[in-house]
């Protein structure tokens, strides 16, 4: 990373879950975190509170990953506050399940704007800036869902595996400016987006995990920071799965 710079990075979708997890563990290996948030700032706000409590430093941060507008100002507000984003978390994910006969129109596209086309407005505006330092990290969360599909979820697999070829590409464009893009694939883990799962469907991805269990937000986002760290410089358009075996 640029020599003496305070590493600045901004993780979307980060009130709660595995966002809220990711903008801990990156504060505690030292970078400045922007929490962002859309329609949760207390949730943001307590994130804040414990980077800073662990002696992290951290700003919330209001960005609606679908509207470019929000996504400008939130840069904007984090380069004023923080400085340039080098490390970029497109966590933001939005599912609604349904069978793909009835699914409605509306859905499919709130969950492909949100999970896809927000992850590529979010990098987009995020390159010209880890470009002209000639390093950043990208990481793009997808889920086991991209590489195994699941009955409804069409939507939510075609955005995610969507984010996987983005990831592919990005990879291959930027990578020869110190750049990496990755993704990871989290298998089931406990979190508000997972809580509509039924018994019957928790107990079915139970049997399919070889771990024999869910796994945890901060799981997650420790794989997200080793990803993000400046040892991870040669890990670039890497899938990787953390799923206990799910989709092994
Ligand atoms: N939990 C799992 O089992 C699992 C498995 C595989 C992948 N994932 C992925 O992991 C990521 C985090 O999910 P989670 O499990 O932590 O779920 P979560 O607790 O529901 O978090 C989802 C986050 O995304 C935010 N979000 C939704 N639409 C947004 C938008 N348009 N702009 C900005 N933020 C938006 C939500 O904020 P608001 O509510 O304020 O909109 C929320 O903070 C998602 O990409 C999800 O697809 C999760």
């Amino acid at each position: 990373m640029p020599e003496g710079e305070r590493t600045v990075a901004l993780v979307t979708g980060a009130s709660r879950g595995i966002g809220s997890a990711t903008c801990l563990a990156l504060a505690r290996t030292g970078l400045a975190v922007a929490v962002g948030y859309r329609s949760d700032p207390e949730g943001a706000e307590e994130t804040v509170a414990k980077a800073r409590a662990d002696g992290g430093t951290a700003i919330a941060v209001s960005i609606d990953v679908r509207d470019e507008v929000s996504v400008d100002g939130a840069f904007g507000r984090v380069e004023a506050e923080l400085g340039r984003v080098r490390v970029l978390v497109n966590n933001a994910g939005y599912t609604r399940d349904g069978l793909a006969v009835k699914y409605a129109t509306e859905q499919w596209d709130a969950t492909v704007e949100t999970n896809l086309t927000g992850a590529f407005l979010c990098t987009r505006r995020a390159l010209p800036g880890m470009l002209k330092a000639r390093w950043g990290r990208i990481v793009n969360v997808a889920s086991a869902a991209a590489l195994r599909g699941n009955a409804g979820q069409a939507a939510y697999s075609a955005s995610k595996a969507g984010l996987v070829g983005l990831t592919k590409s990005l990879a291959r464009e930027v990578g020869g400016r110190g750049i990496t893009v990755n993704a990871v694939c989290p298998g089931f883990v406990h979190t508000r987006m997972t809580e509509p799962q039924s018994e019957e469907s928790r107990q079915r991805y139970l049997e399919m995990t070889p771990a024999g269990r869910f796994g945890t937000p901060e799981e997650v986002a420790s794989v997200i920071a080793c990803l993000a760290g400046p040892e991870a410089g040669y890990v670039n358009g890497a899938v990787v799965s953390v799923d206990g075996g799910l989709t092994a």
